[in-house]
């Protein structure tokens, strides 16, 4: 252990905006408006807002029990309350869960680099949809190119994380998101006035019951956990460095609900103007870096500057809550000092970042094995320690602050049910259901 005593978030407001900022991110631009639209509209935010709050937002208040409580870090949390058993080593797979998914991440955050210099500086004006799919696959298929941005893009993550919790992370997530949250707002009014933007709003909108079957909840629960960033300890390390006064169950509310309305957003500032200019929505890369960018350069020069700096900081207020993980394992753990740790793992990251940037099948690899094994594996043993290890009078004391929580007694039970046995078992039944 460091002797210096530990840092934390000044305000609530700090703690939510960096927990929200490592929610926020290109799970909510590239994967949920589209999942919508192929799972039902309507019927599926239901649903996907069923599975958070009976299945993933349980997981968040344990992760953030583990982490307020002890004031540790993965690891060190989990030996705290189960003294001298193997659970700790759950910090293992929080560590690696973390440390391959920043690599990846910064892969394709360096990618919003590389687009928001291009919408600065040359712009999309006049591309068709064939030239702008040309220019992504030229610059994912540059050697160069990918790992000049991931060096960026990475360097910039390592850079606010080893200014500490106060002034790094703290300091750029209470500015940048509510930038991103006015950012997000300009961009879905010039979306849904777009002409013929109403066949987008309709897909996203029109509830298909018949849509929802066992994938299609498989598909809400795994965004949810991606979502809200669960199983690989950034829940847990951020909210270690909440105040004692502070509350478990309003930042994990707050940030469930700036997660999710931040995701509807997302869907209404892309998938009418994706309708509007006559296009099929798709997933992923395509859909944002080939896509968009000839779609929103349609709208003047500002739009596509407005939406990448949007991904930017969407991604870089994640992948700090990524390397806090291991960056709070360093330096409590290993007493290494904030700088040499952020250093090493901007050296790590990189490495494996340069690898996923030159092969796709190394970014496939680790985006399936992080979200399919880690963070399922993850969240499972959080569950069964928080709801089997810990006593319930040191949860629920927690939970309610020391019984002064408004109406967090009255729902401690319920939650207290769904952390012991729905939310494992569910994870269960996910996990299974996505790997096979
Ligand atoms: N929640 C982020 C997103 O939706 O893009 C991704 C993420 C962040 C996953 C942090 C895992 C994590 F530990």
């Amino acid at each position: 252990m460091s002797g210096k005593a530990r840092e934390n978030f000044g305000s609530r407001f700090t703690v939510v905006m960096a927990l929200a900022g490592s929610a926020i991110g290109l799970g909510n631009i590239w994967r949920f408006p589209y999942m919508v639209g192929e799972h039902g509209g309507a019927a599926f935010i239901i649903v996907y807002v069923l599975c958070s709050l009976f299945i993933a937002l349980p997981i968040f208040f344990s992760e953030s029990i583990l982490g307020k409580s002890t004031g540790k870090d993965t690891f060190g949390a989990i030996e705290s309350v189960t003294p001298g058993t193997k659970w700790k080593n759950e910090g293992y797979i929080a560590l690696l869960g973390s440390f391959i998914i920043v690599s990846y991440y910064s892969v394709v955050g360096g990618w919003s680099v590389d687009f928001l210099v291009r919408s600065l500086t040359t712009g999309f004006a006049g591309e068709s949809l064939e030239e702008a799919s040309g220019i992504f696959t030229s610059m994912t298929s540059s050697v160069w190119e990918p790992l000049v941005t991931l060096t960026v893009f990475l360097g910039i993550t390592a850079y606010i994380v080893g200014r500490g919790i106060e002034k790094g992370i703290g300091l750029f997530t209470k500015v940048m998101m509510p930038l991103l949250f006015l950012m997000i707002v300009v961009i879905v009014i010039r979306s849904c006035t777009l002409p013929g933007a109403g066949k987008g709003i309709e897909y996203l909108l029109k509830p298909d019951f018949s849509k929802i079957d066992g994938p299609a909840i498989a598909a809400a629960l795994g965004q949810g956990f991606f979502s809200l960033s669960l199983g690989v300890g950034c829940v847990l390390t951020y909210s270690s460095y909440m105040r004692k006064e502070e509350n478990v169950v309003d930042t994990g509310v707050w940030t469930a609900v700036f997660d999710t309305f931040f995701a509807i957003m997302a869907s209404f500032a892309i998938m009418p103007a994706v309708f509007a200019a006559g296009l099929e929505p798709s997933a992923g890369p395509s859909l944002v870096y080939e896509t968009l960018p000839v779609i929103f350069s349609k709208m003047g020069r500002v739009v596509p500057i407005i939406f990448f700096l949007s991904i930017l900081i969407a991604a870089i207020t994640s992948s700090i809550s990524m390397m806090e993980v291991q960056a709070a394992y360093l330096v409590d753990q290993k007493g290494m000092s904030r700088k040499k740790a952020t250093t090493l793992l901007f050296c790590a990251s990189w490495i494996v970042g340069a690898l996923c940037a030159v092969s796709t099948r190394i970014f496939s690899f680790c985006d399936f094995i992080s979200s399919n094994v880690f963070m399922m594996i993850g969240a499972f043993v959080v569950a069964i320690v928080v709801g089997w290890k810990m006593k319930k009078s040191v949860v629920r004391n927690e939970f309610t602050n020391n019984g002064t929580g408004k109406g967090a007694g009255a729902v401690f039970p319920v939650v207290w049910f769904l952390v012991r046995w729905v939310a494992p078992i569910g994870i269960v039944i996910i996990a299974i259901t996505n790997l096979l």
